[in-house]
């Protein structure tokens, strides 16, 4: 019997349409129709990676995902990726019940086209301003991620995040993600005000994932503090951070920078072309992990919640564990403060 933690799921049940607000984060070449679905028949949530999909197979995805649940699902737009205008577009004809925008904030313009499809706006906030311009954009929803997240990240910890925007903010109703594995963490977090929660490592690892089973060995095999943020070695060639096991891509990647800055100080090399090496480095990595299972040159994705992972499961084992550590811990602190 969910007691105490049904109180607190009430917001994110209403808002999101799902029985239990935990949210599976979109991860490209991870979230495909079958882990979406998987969770959202587990009675949680999810969203399909829009990543740099043509608008096509995205739409193909969208009515895959819809022939395997008949409950509520989004899809993630990633704003800086080259495929999203026409994937905004695409939505147009092909509406869900919920857009996910990350990246950099959308364009007011953008919220609208999507509100107008009848769609519910959930926008990635990673500072505070951001989070305070993304409500007045005309989000629906805040999702509030750390720098602990896997992925791209924004560089505040999610503890200083929750402290700034989820203690203040009352408009709208916020999520939180980032370095999140276990339940009795995630009643705190309802306690402090979240609506819901969300998780993306745990997910990657789950057995409905699509990621090669070298991914998943390496991810359980990692501790919390092998899930690094790429470094930036000169304030001239700017890197965008992104959290990952480190590997012999990391290393390289770290000599790269460190040549591109030898060749700029000798007058080899301009700034622009040191800044496309570097943003070319990991073109096709995130790929090269996932699918073909590339764990020392591949980008290995990870949030530090990956030290909490432990083993492959199912997930609707991982909700099942989520909504009952919750509940088990709601219960004990009632008791203790009673
Ligand atoms: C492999 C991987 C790929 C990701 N890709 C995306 C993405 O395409 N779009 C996005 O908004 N977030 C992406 N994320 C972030 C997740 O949606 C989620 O917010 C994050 O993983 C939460 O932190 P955690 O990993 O510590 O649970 C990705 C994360 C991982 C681990």
């Amino acid at each position: 019997m969910l007691e105490l933690s049904s109180r607190y799921f009430a917001r994110g049940r209403e808002f999101l349409g799902c029985e239990y607000p935990f949210l599976c984060g979109a991860m490209t070449w991870v979230s495909d129709p079958q882990l979406v679905a998987a969770v959202c028949n587990a009675g949680g949530f999810a969203s399909l990676a829009g990543g740099n999909t043509p608008p096509g197979i995205l739409a193909d995805q969208i009515r895959k995902t819809r022939e395997l649940t008949r409950k509520p699902f989004a899809v993630n737009l990633v704003t800086l990726s080259p495929a999203y205008p026409e994937q905004l577009a695409m939505l147009r004809q092909e509406p869900v019940p919920y857009v996910i925008f990350a990246g950099a904030i959308p364009r007011g313009k953008d919220i609208e086209l999507i509100k107008g499809t009848g769609a519910k706006v959930m926008c990635f906030a990673s500072a505070h301003a951001l989070a305070m311009r993304t409500i007045k954009s005309g989000a629906d929803a805040l999702i509030l991620e750390g720098t602990e997240a896997g992925g791209h990240i924004g560089p505040v910890s999610l503890t200083v995040l929750l402290q700034q925007v989820l203690f203040d903010v009352t408009e709208v109703p916020v999520f939180v993600a980032g370095g999140i594995g276990c339940g009795r963490f995630c009643a705190h977090l309802f306690l402090m005000g979240a609506t819901g929660v969300q998780l993306g490592t745990r997910f990657a690892v789950s057995k409905e994932s699509c990621a090669h089973p070298d991914f998943k060995r390496a991810y359980i095999r990692a501790s919390d503090r092998d899930a690094v943020a790429t470094p930036q070695f000169d304030i001239r060639i700017p890197v965008v951070p992104v959290r990952a096991l480190h590997n012999k891509g990391t290393e390289e990647f770290g000599k790269l920078q460190m040549d591109l800055i030898a060749r700029l100080e000798r007058g080899e090399i301009t700034r622009m072309e040191a800044q496309y090496q570097v943003e070319h480095f990991w073109m096709g990595a995130l790929r090269r992990a996932v699918v073909e299972g590339d764990v020392e040159r591949g980008s290995m994705m990870a949030g530090q919640s990956v030290g909490l992972v432990k083993r492959i499961e199912s997930v609707a084992d991982i909700i099942a564990d989520l909504v009952q550590s919750t509940e088990a811990e709601l219960q004990r602190v009632r008791e203790k403060i009673l």
